[in-house]
């Protein structure tokens, strides 16, 4: 095998957020692997759990073996338990469904009509209704409702017209368009794997007994950390020794294998309830290392950015992107760029972005915002960014991650594996990133000296501090607390200029965890329209600002609310009494640099939305419908 090994070594964190949505792990070697890959399967449930489905090439009957189940892993595992099946060669996936309801005929792995090979793929098939057409014209009929049932026809198609595996694998994958990722075992090659990876990101563990391939490393990080990730648009057939791998045109690649470090705690709940809780308490620590790791790159960072020293001081603009809660960490974080480094900043929804008209700017930084480095989204936007010939950066939690490789620079959040699906330390951790950079550009610019900057990073700490200690201070109050705001319907989150992005990031944690249906709200947007709901049944809840022209303001929108018999919930900052004085509930907040509210109110916004799920028996590490790695548009 001609295997070049790449000393690569860091702190890599590969997880989340999560984006193809759905999980593939496989083994082949000399063990027998049905626990070891229900095991792997396990560790990657985050990314998607409608469904869960394993095949193995059974060494008692000489034919694959097929299990699948809706709903969590655990009906797999029972399922599997019971079979006497194993082998030394299998795949499994954990499905988050896209094409087709959560139910066994959907779950992966699917197998053509002879059974002669089971398939798990990751991704959507675009062009799968043409693909289904055709193939029904050809004679092919259709038993689920997946798009990757055509990718099991269009294989079984090829491997019907030639002996050549690698021959069929290139026409089928050739034909196929969008994230098609998949994995394969043929019952006439049970020692070996066929891979693809077109989009969604797939990788192969190098282990002293065989390979592991996964979508993400976590699921085999016990066996080996030499990994071989799988370029974009390329195939490869694995054996328990050696990788053979190739471009979509037929030719050899090299097989480069990173070392990779993975901190084991980071995958155990230790003496918390949910990982959610303990990333909640783990902020603090994530936001030192960042800072830590950012102090330590200093004027580093425009090379690592992709950026001259020159570029820096002379860019025009800085375009941020991204989704869900990243998406809200970049709104907040235009006002550290435009306050601090007087740059003109404009943030955009990734998912919205792609269809708008783009007017290529060459003098501006394209920095795309994502825990994961994978959500498709954004990386759609930044391949459609790149057609323009965009200067491209990326903020992201994973080293490894597409990301970083499909743009020219990047900066890494130190936020550690974040393995709830609700994002927590990342946006916090994006949070202090985001104004470590607006001070390092406003140093760069003469808006600031050193001693400032110095400030700025001791700011952050102290945030982060504050974040930490107010959870301490107020989680009794919380915990009593969310046993009454679990009953709302519905609940309304006010704030005004930094801390308005902030109020849609405290409904969507609300929302993706309890199911209770919320909404981030401009305050002063309220007499226009939506002061219409307020009423004794919704509460709201509103985040105050230490800047005095904008507190006055919130204050009248506290009166707003009063004036109509609404229920208010105030993060209060201390000395704002008059505010306190509307509130029904108040947490009272010590003060912090100005724009840094957000991140002093981070600990105690995400701790209630905790709570008041918990009071609902959510299940808060997975909620219902959710993946963390949303690797599908
Ligand atoms: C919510 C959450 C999501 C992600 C979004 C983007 O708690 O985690 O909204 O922020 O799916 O994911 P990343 O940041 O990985 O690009």
């Amino acid at each position: 095998m001609k295997l070049k090994k790449l000393v690569v070594i860091a702190a890599l964190f590969f997880n989340n957020q999560i984006n193809y949505s759905c999980s593939i792990f496989a083994y082949v070697g000399s063990q027998l692997c049905k626990a070891h890959v229900l095991k792997g399967l396990s560790r990657l449930e985050y990314r998607g759990y409608d469904s869960s489905g394993f095949a193995v090439y059974d060494i008692v009957t000489n034919d694959l073996v097929v299990l699948k189940k809706p709903g969590k892993i655990a009906e797999l595992k029972m399922a599997a338990l019971a079979s006497s099946c194993d082998g030394y060669a299998a795949l499994g996936h954990t499905r988050w469904s896209t094409h087709g309801v959560s139910n066994e005929v959907n779950a992966h792995p699917h197998t053509n009509d002879d059974r002669t090979f089971a398939l798990v793929h990751n991704g959507i098939i675009e062009n799968h209704f043409q693909l289904r057409e055709q193939l029904s014209k050809e004679g092919y009929t259709f038993k689920t409702e997946t798009d990757t049932e055509v990718m099991v026809h269009l294989f079984d198609q090829e491997l019907k017209k030639t002996d050549d595996i690698k021959k069929a694998t290139l026409q089928t994958v050739r034909k196929l368009k969008g994230a098609c990722t998949f994995v394969a075992l043929h019952k006439d090659h049970p020692e070996m794997l066929i891979a693809a990876r077109q989009r969604a990101p797939i990788c192969i563990g190098v282990g002293e007994d065989g390979m592991h391939i996964a979508s993400d490393f976590l699921a085999f990080a016990d066996k080996t950390n030499q990994v071989f990730f799988m370029p974009e648009k390329s195939i490869a057939f694995i054996k328990k020794g050696a990788i053979f791998a190739y471009d979509y045109d037929g030719n050899v690649l090299p097989i480069e294998t990173k070392t990779v470090n993975l901190q084991p705690s980071a995958y155990e709940k230790l003496d918390h309830d949910h990982f959610m809780l303990k990333e909640i308490y783990e902020q603090k620590i994530a936001i030192e290392k960042t800072v830590a790791h950012l102090h330590e790159l200093g004027d580093k960072v425009w090379s690592q950015l992709g950026l001259t020293p020159q570029q820096a001081r002379t860019l025009f603009s800085l375009n941020l992107f991204g989704c869900g809660t990243s998406w809200h960490a970049a709104r907040i974080g235009q006002f550290f760029f435009e306050k601090i480094a007087k740059m003109p900043t404009s943030v955009y929804l990734a998912s919205e972005f792609r269809y708008m008209e783009f007017f290529p700017c060459l003098d501006c930084l394209f920095m795309s915002v994502s825990q994961s480095g994978e959500t498709a989204d954004t990386l759609e936007l930044i391949r459609y960014f790149k057609k323009f010939g965009a200067r491209l950066a990326t903020l992201t939690n994973v080293a490894t991650s597409s990301m970083v490789r499909e743009t020219n620079g990047h900066l890494l959040t130190k936020a550690g594996p974040e393995i709830a699906v609700a994002s927590t330390k990342a946006f916090s951790t994006q949070l202090a990133s985001l104004y470590w950079l607006a001070h390092r550009f406003a140093l760069q610019r003469g808006h600031i000296n050193m001693e400032q900057m110095a400030q700025a990073e001791k700011d952050v700490l102290h945030a982060a501090s504050v974040l930490e200690q107010t959870i301490d201070q107020y989680k009794v109050d919380i915990i009593e607390a969310a046993k009454t705001y679990a009953q709302a319907q519905r609940i309304m989150y006010l704030g005004r200029h930094v801390t308005y992005p902030f109020a849609m990031e405290g409904a969507l944690k609300l929302k993706e965890i309890s199911y209770i249906f919320a909404q981030g709200y401009p305050a002063g947007e309220l007499k226009h329209g939506s002061i219409a709901l307020v009423d004794e049944h919704t509460p709201i809840i509103l985040f105050s600002h230490q800047d005095p022209v904008i507190y006055q303001k919130l204050v009248g929108n506290a009166q707003e609310v009063k004036a109509r018999g609404g229920h208010l919930l105030i993060f209060a900052f201390e000395g704002q009494d008059e505010l306190i004085q509307l509130a029904d509930r108040v947490y009272t907040i010590p003060r912090v640099a100005p724009l840094l509210e957000p991140l002093a109110m981070t600990g105690i916004m995400q701790f209630f939305a905790y709570q008041v799920a918990l009071v609902l028996g959510r299940d808060i590490d997975k909620p219902r419908n959710l993946a963390k790695s949303v690797t599908v548009e």
